[in-house]
């Protein structure tokens, strides 16, 4: 489970987010070569939970289904970002990832988001009246 994931290049598309080096999960996804970002979405807390702790118990009842990487992807989530490994940096305590995307699938909900300590979905502001016109 990561909060740092984000696009990085459009062309070509590739992606990056930042693994903590003590991570359980990550030498076994780097040996595979590929991974599926699953953009959870604010129905998926429980799954969001789950997989932040740690070691492989917690895969244990997370439903998914096998992206053509064979790759898991989790029902319901906002979209599904299927990569290959590009590159590793090792930046401080943690691993820098660019991935190169394969395929990417939207889902349908808000994402779930976490800022400050706690859990929540993007606002939108009203568009002002005045949009477009200046
Ligand atoms: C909201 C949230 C965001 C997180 N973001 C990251 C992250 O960007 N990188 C990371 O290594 N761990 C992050 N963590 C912690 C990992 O989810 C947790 O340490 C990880 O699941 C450990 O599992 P593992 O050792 O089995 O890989 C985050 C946890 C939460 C709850």
């Amino acid at each position: 489970m990561v909060g740092t994931f984000q696009s990085l290049s459009l062309d070509p598309p590739l992606v990056t987010f930042c693994v903590d080096k003590s991570s359980s999960t990550w030498p076994t996804l780097r040996c595979l070569g590929r991974f599926t970002a699953n953009i959870l979405s604010t129905e998926q807390l429980p799954v969001c939970r789950a997989l932040s702790r740690k070691g492989e118990e917690k895969f244990r009842g997370i439903e998914y289904e096998e992206s053509p990487l064979g790759t898991p992807r989790i029902p319901g989530a906002v979209a599904w970002v299927d990569c290959e490994v590009l590159s590793e940096v090792v930046a401080g305590d943690h691993y820098v990832i660019v991935g190169s995307i394969e395929e990417l699938v939207a889902g349908q909900g808000e994402a779930l988001l976490f800022r400050g300590g706690k859990f929540g979905e993007f606002t939108l502001w009203p568009t002002p009246a005045s949009d477009g016109k200046a």
